[in-house]
């Protein structure tokens, strides 16, 4: 039997073709087995454990899928910031941004424009400020679970405030406001409003240390004994004009200011470093804290914005957000919604 030449060449076409496959396969196979055990590895890190193997290979599709996204993006080499693989690489952009946000506005929101400002004629304003350095911050919280951002941000502005008016730094409960503060769109783990958590401890004469009301990142009833004690006072609250960066630069040079942005977006569950440029709109859906800005070695500005979300996210719980962009609601719309409180 002898190959006639179009056998021969059809032969080797197979061949080779088999060849090729069988590379790819393999590349593939290896591919999913280093990627398998990274899944392994990450999940011996953050001590996560799945019920059932279903749910195991469907969290490690996820987290497969937000490798390569993280890769993908660090991979452009002028960005200004890089993305890891953090505690959040095995949850979906939208079931991250279901558990973790919770910031209720009410809009429009150019009314606020034109109340008082106590900061409108500050014209000293520092070329950098970082009220950490002041001892005027709390070390970084996580909300969990629990869509109370909103709480974690007016604490945070009341401890700044505190700090600055008795010198004391004290960490105050988030859990007092999930529990007993019903103010206008404040609803604990399902979200509230920053203004409205000033309202309830203006009327509530005060707000109890985080260890007289320890967090627990549930919808508890509300302990009125606890909430009884009180370790520090506002007097009221006032808001920043709206769309001004220049307004919220004279407030946080003067206190921590409680924000809110659109963390909407991958690259804000994987931000890890740098400052942060987007991506990212102004539908704004996160409560934070602004508690400085300066300008980077490469002369970008930013804010210094500190999240509620652990210190396994951005840089130690923080994120340097992109200051003076070309739009009047600020990157991410920082400028959009900020208020503190008063003593
Ligand atoms: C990075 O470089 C690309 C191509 O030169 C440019 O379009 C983009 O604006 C640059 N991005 C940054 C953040 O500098
Ligand atoms: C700012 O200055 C103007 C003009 O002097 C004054 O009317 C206004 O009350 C000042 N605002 C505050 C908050 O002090
Ligand atoms: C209170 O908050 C601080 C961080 O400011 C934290 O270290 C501490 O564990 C918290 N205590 C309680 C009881 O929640
Ligand atoms: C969330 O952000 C992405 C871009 O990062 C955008 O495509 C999407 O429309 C946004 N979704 C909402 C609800 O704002």
């Amino acid at each position: 039997m002898g190959f006639t030449s179009n056998q021969f060449i059809y032969c080797i076409v197979v061949i080779i073709l088999g060849l090729w496959v069988s590379q790819t396969v393999s590349l593939t196979l290896h591919d999913d087995a280093s990627m398998l055990e990274k899944h392994e590895q990450w999940m011996a890190l953050h001590g996560r454990v799945y019920k059932g193997v279903g749910e195991k290979e469907r969290r490690f599709r996820i987290f497969k899928e937000n490798v390569k996204f993280i890769h993908s993006r660090n991979s452009v080499r002028n960005r200004s910031y890089k993305l890891s693989v953090n505690k959040f690489a095995d949850q979906t952009n939208k079931e991250f941004k279901a558990a973790r946000n919770g910031y209720k506005g009410r809009f429009p929101l150019l009314g606020k424009s034109s109340r008082r400002f106590m900061y409108e004629n500050v014209t000293d304003v520092p070329s950098s400020m970082d009220w950490r350095k002041e001892g005027a911050v709390t070390p970084v919280k996580d909300q969990g679970q629990c869509g109370c951002c909103w709480a974690f941000s007016a604490v945070a502005a009341v401890e700044g405030l505190t700090k600055l008016k008795t010198g004391s730094l004290i960490s105050l409960s988030e859990q007092e406001l999930v529990d007993c503060d019903d103010a206008g769109n404040d609803q604990g783990c399902d979200g509230g409003l920053m203004d409205d958590a000033f309202v309830y401890i203006k009327i509530n004469k005060g707000i109890a240390t985080n260890v007289t009301y320890p967090y627990e990142g549930v919808d508890n009833t509300c302990n009125r004994k606890k909430a009884a004690s009180h370790a520090a006072k506002i007097k009221d609250y006032e808001d920043v004009p709206v769309n001004d960066e220049e307004a919220l630069l004279k407030a946080v040079a003067n206190q921590p200011i409680s924000v809110a942005i659109d963390a909407n977006g991958s690259d804000f569950q994987f931000y890890s470093r740098g400052v942060f440029s987007g991506e990212c709109g102004t539908d704004l859906d996160h409560g934070v804290t602004a508690v400085g800005y300066g300008t980077d070695e490469d002369g970008t500005k930013y804010w210094l914005v500190k999240n509620s979300w652990g210190t396994g996210w951005g840089e130690q719980g923080y994120i340097r957000l992109q200051r003076d962009v070309d739009a009047l609601e600020g990157l991410c719309g920082i400028a959009m919604d900020s208020s503190y409180p008063t003593a």
